[in-house]
């Protein structure tokens, strides 16, 4: 049987090609209803071990990992950092060894290190997925922010999305515009000078280094966080500033198409990159984004831990074929 995935770890959007991205975002398609029905359990992956390994903060991707898992009756393990041995000077390669004698079947890892997922990949027999690494990639993130476009518009092609804020910093756009670009949609880069990438690092998108022009006719909308942990006081004049300039509020949001959608990865700094009454308005999928989540993470675990994918991603048996 054809596997509809032929990679054994999920490292980033790059390099994966259409047919993939499709096929991942189908698989979260038909796992969707699993997590509204009154008994939010398929037989899936039945005796398969995830170990969630985060070393940077998480709510929205370390709880939808566990609930993907469980979800799909793996065990789960969630391993927080600040009470595990790397506070007494473990390194993460010993830690993966360490863990890797426990025979888990997936490892997923945040670190604030570009490229770790990838370093880890090479020294581990599990499947590891990239649950975000640095300023590199979140491909998850991507996915799920595919997948509810795809469920607002009903495509991907052809669409106009502007992605605004801190690029430079941000995994998430880099993901993102990986996975638009492939799929046929234009992309729009809009952010102050200092957080845009350099000339040749566009990744396929069209660079404003203001928000409005990017905002003009566009059918999606995604703003960025603010990532204060990752700025130096060079980058900013000042959140106040920041708002003033760049935030989504009502009038630039009426710049867009009247059908536009908004969305943000979260966490979001109310006030700062969007203004409270567009993150709560019509528009916003900011929460479908977060459901949305918990599909693609079932999609992804059972992609890489189902035997050959020999099983329908709800766990019904189906003919080899
Ligand atoms: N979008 C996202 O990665 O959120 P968390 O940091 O809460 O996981």
């Amino acid at each position: 049987m054809r596997r509809i995935y032929p990679h054994r770890h999920l490292l980033g959007i790059e390099g994966l090609t259409r047919p993939e991205i499709v096929a991942l975002l189908d698989a979260a398609e038909s796992l969707f209803d699993v997590s509204r029905r009154s008994v939010r359990k398929v037989p899936t992956l039945r005796g398969k071990t995830v170990v969630n390994l985060f070393y940077e903060p998480s709510t929205r991707t370390r709880t939808s990992f566990e609930l993907a898992g469980k979800r799909l009756s793996a065990d789960v393990i969630n391993i927080s950092v600040s009470t595990s041995s790397a506070v007494k000077g473990e390194s993460l390669l010993d830690t993966v060894q360490n863990l890797q004698a426990m025979q888990p079947d997936v490892l997923v890892i945040r670190h604030s290190a570009s490229g770790a997922p990838h370093h880890i990949a090479e020294r581990t027999r599990a499947a590891v997925v990239n649950a975000g690494d640095g300023t590199h990639e979140h491909p998850t993130q991507a996915l799920l922010d595919a997948f509810t476009i795809r469920r607002a518009k009903g495509r991907l092609e052809g669409l106009e999305v502007a992605i605004c804020g801190d690029i430079v910093h941000s995994r998430v756009a880099r993901s993102n515009a990986h996975l638009l670009t492939t799929m046929g949609a234009r992309v729009r880069f809009a952010g102050p000078r200092t957080l845009l990438p350099v000339a040749g690092e566009s990744l396929g998108a069209t660079i404003y280094d203001r928000i409005e022009p990017a905002l003009e006719g566009a059918d999606v909308v995604m703003m960025l966080r603010v990532q204060r942990e990752r700025l130096s006081g060079s980058f900013l004049p000042s959140t106040r500033e920041y708002s003033r300039t760049f935030g989504l509020n009502p009038a630039r949001l009426a710049l867009a198409k009247p059908d536009a959608i908004v969305m943000h990865p979260g966490p979001m700094n109310r006030g700062v990159e969007i203004d409270p009454r567009v993150a709560d308005g019509q528009q916003s999928v900011i929460l479908d984004q977060v459901e949305a989540g918990v599909a693609v993470r079932m999609a992804v675990l059972w992609v890489l831990a189902a035997e050959a994918n020999e099983f329908s991603a709800t766990g019904e048996p189906r003919p080899a074929v």
